[in-house]
């Protein structure tokens, strides 16, 4: 059976999910009973000065819907935790020690001078945690006191706070990232200048989810206002993948730890972001838009997959997908690719039509022969993925690409089989200029 035990910067837990800081790590009582269902480890919902923060009472969440009502992204206006730093730090000690083989890692927020990273480094070591992670993520109300997301904006101060940090405690150092910025590189180099053991992404993207029309007021909407609040969800994984895997190539980040999140709700989102080059991964909107139990799913499914692929290890999954990410430039302009229609499962309801008619190459029928009849028109099929995209039976229309040597019918030329890209074809004017 595959062992997926994890070892992320030290830190040891059964399996590689744990649960990300937000409101399913704010309290001894949470934590206990996600330990229970089998999460690996957690950090722990983000810890700042006393006094506590105050939160809104009004609605602190806002969401976007798919068709059948389940969640597809997830906003909130919440800030860090709200509850006494010595209560916090209690209950952090107390759930160590009772369950000693899970991550216990502790999120931290305080303002941007050395005394005070200084002084709850020092508190939370006394709580025998296994690491901390520095939230320079967080995109709302805590930003505009000059926390969270404003450090994580700037590179110098995420180098300057890892390296307080990494000189004032023994435990391990894991870096947040934001999203919001406009090239992840950069913070992650400063993290790794500045001595960070680990790298986690994404923390919420900057969001508006809806606007009340009958007030004209942003939602969530507290007494006729709404501000800006964080999303996450099913909708930023791609965007949080991306990232992931742009820290993973980038030739001054390679090899850096780096804990995935953003979007993870079962086991197949995880190995994907294992795949891109994320060591574990860590679940919040998941978990709380379906409760702790959706872990269970996670661990059977990681291990039942790796079983039948014959991964032993995490390690054989890490980083595997990393080679396979490359620039647009680099891809193999002589793969070509046609659409084919399974015409058993199709059910003619003329997506692929309309949309490849409208918006793409007119490669789509819709009558033969005077009857309705879906079938793609080789000589105008440029194989872009729109009809597989609409339509709506899985599997229906599939894009297969052309052997080598094989015509392609829409512009005359047989398959060659060599491997051509833009930086050397004759269209592109740098490549012109370098063959003069
Ligand atoms: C209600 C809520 C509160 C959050 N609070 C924190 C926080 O205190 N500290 C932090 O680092 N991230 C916080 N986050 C961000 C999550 O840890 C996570 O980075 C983000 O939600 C993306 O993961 P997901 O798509 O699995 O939710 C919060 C997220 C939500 C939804
Ligand atoms: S792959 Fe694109 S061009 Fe080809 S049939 Fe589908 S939508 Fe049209
Ligand atoms: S979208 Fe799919 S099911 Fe509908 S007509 Fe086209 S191939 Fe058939």
């Amino acid at each position: 059976m595959a062992d997926i035990t994890s070892n992320f910067v030290g830190i040891k837990s059964p399996n590689p999910f744990w649960l990300a800081s937000a409101p399913p790590t704010d309290k001894e009582y949470n934590v206990v009973r996600a330990f229970r269902e089998g999460w690996g480890g957690v950090v722990w919902k983000t810890l700042g000065e006393d006094p506590p923060v105050v939160n809104v009472n009004g609605p602190r969440y806002g969401a976007i819907w798919g068709a059948d009502r389940r969640v597809l992204g997830f906003n909130n206006i919440e800030l860090i935790t709200d509850r006494e730093l010595q209560t916090n730090l209690r209950e952090i000690k107390k759930v160590k020690k009772e369950w000693p083989d899970r991550a216990m890692v502790v999120s931290l927020m305080v303002p941007c001078e050395e005394e005070n990273w200084k002084s709850i480094l020092k508190l939370v070591e006394e709580t025998d945690a296994d690491g901390i992670e520095l939230n320079f993520g967080c995109p709302h109300g805590m930003s505009e006191r000059g926390m969270g997301s404003a450090v994580g904006q700037v590179p110098e101060y995420i180098e300057m706070v890892a390296r307080w940090c990494k000189q004032n405690t023994r435990m391990p150092v894991i870096v947040k990232l934001t999203p919001n910025i406009t090239d992840i590189r950069y913070p992650a180099r400063a993290a790794r200048r500045g001595g960070a053991d680990a790298v986690s992404l994404i923390n919420t993207i900057n969001s508006i989810t809806g606007v009340d029309l009958d007030n004209f007021a942003p939602q969530p909407t507290v007494d006729g206002k709404g501000t800006h609040g964080g999303y996450c969800g099913p909708a930023v994984k791609p965007i949080a993948m991306n990232m992931v895997a742009e820290i993973a190539r980038d030739p001054e980040t390679r090899g850096m730890p780096i804990s995935g999140i953003g979007g993870i709700t079962t086991w197949r989102d995880a190995a994907e972001f294992m795949a891109l080059g994320a060591g574990n991964v860590q679940v919040c909107t998941a978990a709380m838009v379906y409760g702790f139990k959706i872990v269970r799913e996670m661990i059977d499914g990681l291990s039942d997959w790796m079983d039948e692929k014959g991964h032993r290890t995490l390690d054989d999954v890490v980083a595997r997908a990393v080679p396979n990410v490359t620039d647009w430039q680099y891809l193999n302009l002589n793969y070509i690719a046609k659409a084919r229609i399974d015409q058993d499962l199709c059910i003619k309801c003329g997506r692929c039509h309309i949309a490849c008619e409208d918006t793409s190459h007119q490669a789509i029928t819709s009558m033969v022969d005077g009857v309705r009849h879906f079938e793609v028109i080789d000589a105008e099929c440029v194989g872009c993925n729109l009809c597989v995209n609409v339509c709506p039976v899985e599997n229906c229309i599939t894009l297969e690409p052309l052997a080598v040597g094989e015509l392609d019918k829409r512009t005359g030329r047989t398959v060659s089989p060599e491997y051509a890209n833009w930086t050397t074809h004759p269209n592109n004017p740098a490549a012109r200029i370098a063959a003069e």
